[in-house]
């Protein structure tokens, strides 16, 4: 099976290529600026339905033919969109049951994108049968590189309430349940919720108060599913007719989105495939970036995998959309080369004139080719030419973090102790202690074997199963080191709490237990013995045969601890019960790091805000991007790539640059 766009030449370059928003005598001028910034990869067609299929089984290639033909000439590999991603008019027109349904009973209407329901046998039908043609079609096109299905599933719609929804939702649990496991696995017997028949089960609609949780849970699990049956039914038909063109679909492993589960979507796929977009207002936005590149790896398996869309500059979805400073898009684009990306693209290639992303920015801007972006984006085209050897590449890390979406899922939910909690910002806590340390991370789904990890960070591993608790306790008394954070092991896989007190899955790895969750208010900071601080989190955690490694100094709970460790079989498990701060934080992660035998602070390297990372073939690499304003120095020897330059000993990576270093051994 082909895993990655066919006939690539080295690192792929380019971006979304929208050429239907121009007339056609800008396609010439498009392919021959894409060959001056070295694009070797675009993706083309995402939202073309309307211009493909301008009524019900009446296709129109020709125009797309002639951009397939033009950028074949260029030397320009495509990833050729199935262009199901935005239903056209005509289309919902004629079947208005196929838009999908809020919560609150509202249908949407077409006029912006993905105004289709999940479970929509009618979009289902024209979306595959769009696929067949497009393959069918293109089949033999040279320029075909690889499909690119849908575009950022569920991005805007993931779940739907109507009433084929309801259905399919129904025929989902009977799948899984009799009708008294469901009513037990739903606690249903609260709130008098008791069903008697699957016909009575509804989506999540709203409802005049909370909605019974473990609902709400497998609803999201359906919804998910939905969307993957949806990709599974256009890559199935694409595999018939182009068993050798690799199949993707771009994921959102980003901080503005969590409805789907990618370790199941990245079984799926032949090349996994993420967007990335900055925070544009956050100081640390380089450093969650960093986490959506390492665990975008962790989804393909290790593998390498390729950046569809990043933004040149500023976005247009913001509250405010910053631009990036010069020099930043090009250490953006080798983060995630440094992290495993064997290409990173962006949206889009020339900024749109109209439509609701022209101030979106892109390669080509409404100024044209004489500035900033469209001078970085030769610069970084021309570095990546030169690149071509870290092609296949791999990057391995000691540490790990156990990331799981349903969690996630399950801690968004109405009703819990605080409402403050964010499952990504808080993993990104983790991650950030651990990027300041110059650590390296992979991450891993639950269930994972975690034995080739020195330390396994397990960040508010929610809603656990038994069998994925003893992965981690099997872990530990083997002689591994986990980090565990609260709201870990609360609740069973129907987010149910386990008895006995928290957090019921880790107890006993842990040596400790908590009797009460005591969250702060807002603004209120208690301080540790150790000096730090924690907001937003304590809890009331007794002793059951692990040591204090801080205690509350005030707050709600003095004297009680706050984070502790503890010797469990071989190995070593802590559990931070409270909210850190930045420093105290560090320093928890630090000791753990060099409990476990991490080696941290990289030769060297003096500064905060040097990223250094490698990645692994036949030699190493050594990737150092400077994310700060003064220059800095550290110890290496081997060959500058992008410049030939050797290097003994000593490497300078100026101010907010970036060099990769063929390694000497
Ligand atoms: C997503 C979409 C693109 C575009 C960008 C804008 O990533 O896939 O079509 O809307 O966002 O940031
Ligand atoms: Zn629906």
């Amino acid at each position: 099976m082909t895993t990655w766009p066919t006939d690539l030449p080295g690192l792929g370059w380019g971006a979304d290529y929208n050429p239907e928003q121009w007339p056609e005598h800008v396609w010439a001028e498009d392919v021959e600026l894409m060959r001056r910034a070295g694009v070797n990869l675009v993706s083309v067609g995402i939202f073309s339905w309307a211009k493909i299929e301008v009524s019900k089984g009446e296709y129109r290639f020709g125009w797309l033919d002639r951009v397939l033909d033009l950028l074949h000439e260029g030397g320009i590999r495509v990833d050729l969109a199935t262009a199901t991603a935005a239903p056209p008019p005509w289309l919902t027109t004629e079947y208005p049951e196929m838009l999908p349904v809020r919560a609150d009973g509202v249908r949407l209407s077409h006029g912006s994108r993905q105004a289709y329901c999940p479970s929509s046998p009618i979009y289902r039908d024209r979306a595959t049968a769009l696929a067949a043609e497009m393959a069918t079609h293109y089949r033999d096109h040279p320029a075909l590189a690889a499909w690119h299905v849908g575009n950022e599933y569920g991005c805007h719609v993931n779940r739907c309430y109507c009433d084929t929804c309801a259905e399919s939702f129904r025929e989902w649990l009977a799948a899984r349940y009799t009708l008294d496991q469901l009513n037990d696995a739903w606690s249903t017997a609260f709130w008098s919720q008791g069903y008697t028949d699957f016909a009575q089960v509804l989506p999540p609609r709203v409802t005049p108060t909370f909605a019974n949780p473990a609902h709400v849970l497998d609803f999201d699990r359906f919804s998910d599913d939905a969307l993957l049956e949806l990709y599974k039914a256009e890559r199935d038909v694409l595999r018939m007719i182009t068993p050798d063109v690799p199949v993707t679909t771009n994921f959102m492993v980003n901080w503005t989105f969590n409805a789907l589960d990618y370790w199941k979507w990245a079984r799926e796929v032949d090349f996994v495939s993420n967007d990335h977009y900055t925070e544009s207002q956050s100081p640390d936005r380089h450093i969650e970036l960093a986490m959506s590149a390492d665990l975008t790896r962790g989804l393909a398996g290790g593998k390498p995998w390729l950046l569809m869309e990043h933004s040149t500059s500023a976005v247009n979805w913001q509250h405010r959309n910053i631009a990036k400073l010069p020099g930043e898009m090009r250490r953006h684009s080798f983060q995630h080369i440094a992290r495993g990306a064997d290409g990173t693209l962006f949206f889009q290639w020339r900024q749109s004139r109209g439509g609701s992303e022209r101030y979106h920015s892109a390669m080509v801007p409404h100024a044209g080719t004489d500035t900033k972006v469209y001078r970085e984006v030769c610069q970084v085209g021309a570095e990546y030419g030169r690149l071509a050897e870290v092609v296949g590449s791999t990057v391995d890390a000691p540490v790990a973090i156990l990331f799981d979406y349903r969690s996630g899922w399950a801690l968004r939910q109405d009703a819990h102790p605080t409402a403050d909690f964010d499952h990504w910002q808080h993993v990104l806590g983790y991650y950030k202690a651990l990027w300041h340390a110059g650590v390296t991370v992979d991450f891993v789904a639950p269930g994972t074997n975690l034995s080739a990890y020195s330390l396994v960070v397990v960040p508010a591993f929610y809603t656990v199963s038994d069998a994925h608790a003893a992965v981690v306790a099997d872990y530990v008394a083997g002689g591994g080191h986990v980090v565990v954070t609260y709201l870990s092991g609360v609740a069973d896989e129907h987010t149910r709490v386990r008895l006995g007190g928290y957090p019921g899955a880790f107890r006993d790895v842990l040596g400790a237990c908590s009797e009460e969750f005591f969250p702060l208010r807002q603004g209120e900071t208690v301080t540790l013995t150790d000096g730090s601080t924690c907001s937003l989190w304590t809890e009331h955690l007794h002793l059951r045969g692990a040591e204090v490694v801080a205690s509350y100094a005030d707050g709600p709970l003095p004297g009680v601890a706050a984070v502790t460790r503890n010797a469990f079989g071989n190995g070593v498990a802590w559990y931070i019960a409270c909210d850190l701060d930045e420093e105290g934080l560090g320093r928890t992660v630090g000791s753990a790091l060099s409990g476990a035998g991490v080696a941290v602070s990289p030769k060297g390297v003096e500064h905060r805000g040097i990223e250094l990372v490698r990645r692994h073939g036949d030699v190493s690499w050594l990737f150092a991007v400077n994310h700060t304003d003064t220059d800095a120095q550290i110890e290496a020897s081997g060959v500058d790539v992008l410049s030939g330059t050797k290097v003994s000993g000593r490497l300078t990576v100026r101010a907010g640059d970036v060099v990769v270093l063929r390694e000497e051994v």
